[in-house]
């Protein structure tokens, strides 16, 4: 399996790394030139290729031959970056290969989730402070997303609740819509969150799929397995 990591440098990017090479998987790094020392670690076991992740020739490169790409989708300035990487990725991955992308619970693919207030303040919050400083665009994360579900591709959408460092819990659970009861803890370990991306790979079911996903060891996700 050969896979490239899209944002491979950021925190999720290099939880996934480390799963990939776990699995014995080859990874391509894709990751911005100022930051390719942060895969320092994995020198000489990974490929890395330094440049801005919209940039559609270096996406070209790293993808080539890959038969996953997992792509850390960031909303940062106001030059459409996310909906940039994920065009590259949808334009260039060979065709049949697994594509897993990860967001925030913000994003809808159907329109039927149900946000608590806090998280339609904060999205509003982030709006606001996006258009005033021009630092993050959450409407290009939006416009990434919708490319995606719009795709034939064989693409997941990953949605992450909130997220926290620490040890692995296991296998986050998920649920098709924000609002679920099995969500309810909003709450999400980064490595757990990397792993349910790598094993989304060779997972099937979730082509197609938006899943929001929420920690295993959560309280809402043990109620909910004890209902069950
Ligand atoms: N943070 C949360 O609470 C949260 C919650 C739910 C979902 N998510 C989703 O989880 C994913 C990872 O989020 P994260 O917060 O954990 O971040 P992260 O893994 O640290 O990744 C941040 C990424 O953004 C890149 N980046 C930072 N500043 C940039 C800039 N100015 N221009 C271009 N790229 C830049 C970083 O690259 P460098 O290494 O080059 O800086 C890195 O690849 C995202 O898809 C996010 O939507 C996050």
């Amino acid at each position: 399996m050969k896979v490239c990591i899209v944002g491979a440098s950021g925190k999720l990017g290099q939880y996934m790394v480390r799963h990939a090479l776990d699995r014995g998987y080859e990874v391509v790094g894709v990751c911005r030139e100022r930051s390719v020392s942060k895969l320092d670690a994995f020198k000489g076991r990974i490929t890395v290729m330094p440049g801005a992740t919209n940039d559609r020739n270096v996406i070209k490169k790293a993808v080539a031959g890959c038969d996953g790409v997992l792509t850390v989708l960031v909303p940062w300035g106001a030059n459409h970056y996310s909906a940039g990487t994920a065009q590259a990725v949808l334009d260039y991955a060979r065709p049949g290969a697994r594509l897993i992308f990860s967001c925030g619970w913000h994003i809808t693919r159907d329109g039927k989730d149900v946000f608590s207030q806090s998280l339609k303040r904060d999205e509003k919050l982030a709006r606001w402070f996006g258009r005033l400083t021009h630092i993050v665009d959450i409407d290009d994360q939006v416009e990434a997303c919708r490319r995606i579900f719009a795709s034939n591709t064989r693409w997941t959408v990953v949605r992450g609740s909130d997220l926290e460092e620490g040890e692995s819990q296991g296998l986050p659970v998920w649920s098709q819509h924000v609002g679920d009861p099995i969500l309810a803890s909003n709450m999400t370990r980064r490595i757990d969150y990397a792993l349910f991306m790598i094993v989304a790979l060779k997972n099937d079911a979730l082509i197609h799929q938006a899943p929001a996903i929420v920690g295993c060891r959560t309280t809402s996700a043990l109620a909910h397995a004890t209902v069950n």
